[in-house]
């Protein structure tokens, strides 16, 4: 695999913000190799969280998701580092926070599939979209 530096969208969700792991979050991050280009603290209205999810709009889970995920504020965030989507993936582990492995993010800070204290783009495409979705060109870093 390449060494190219790319970008990746994070979200550090509103169970790890209301729990106060935010910051041992972006501690990690930082440990990793991460650059963050890109991060605002936001609450999510309905409307910003039924678009940023509308691929999973006719799966069972939605509705809970949504409600979720406007429960309370989020961080979001633009990453960069080499191959920067699939190193953040690997650092979160699973999205099912009861079988990630205890030292990735998920595993230490979620407590369940929904609950599972951060997002990340599941492909490069994906990343340069969900980026632009919460991210304005001017609110990157150079
Ligand atoms: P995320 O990486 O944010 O992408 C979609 C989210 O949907 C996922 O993390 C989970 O939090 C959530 N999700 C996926 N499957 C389920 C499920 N079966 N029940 C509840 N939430 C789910």
């Amino acid at each position: 695999m390449s060494e190219q530096v790319t970008r990746t969208f994070a979200i550090i969700k509103p169970d790890a913000v209301r729990a106060g792991n935010a910051g041992n979050i972006i501690q990690r991050i930082n440990d990793h190799g991460f650059k963050i280009v890109a991060m605002k603290l936001i609450h999510m209205s309905r409307p910003v969280a039924e678009g940023f999810y509308a691929v999973h709009r006719e799966r069972p889970f939605f509705g809970e998701l949504v409600e979720f995920m406007t429960s309370g504020p989020s961080v979001v965030l633009g990453l960069e580092k080499a191959n920067a989507q699939p190193a953040w993936r690997d650092l979160m582990g699973p999205t099912d926070a009861t079988k990630a492995p205890k030292g990735t993010i998920r595993g230490d800070f979620g407590t369940s599939m929904g609950e599972n204290a951060t997002h990340g783009s599941d492909s490069p495409e994906n990343a340069l979209i969900e980026l632009s979705y919460f991210f304005n060109a001017t609110e990157f870093v150079a």
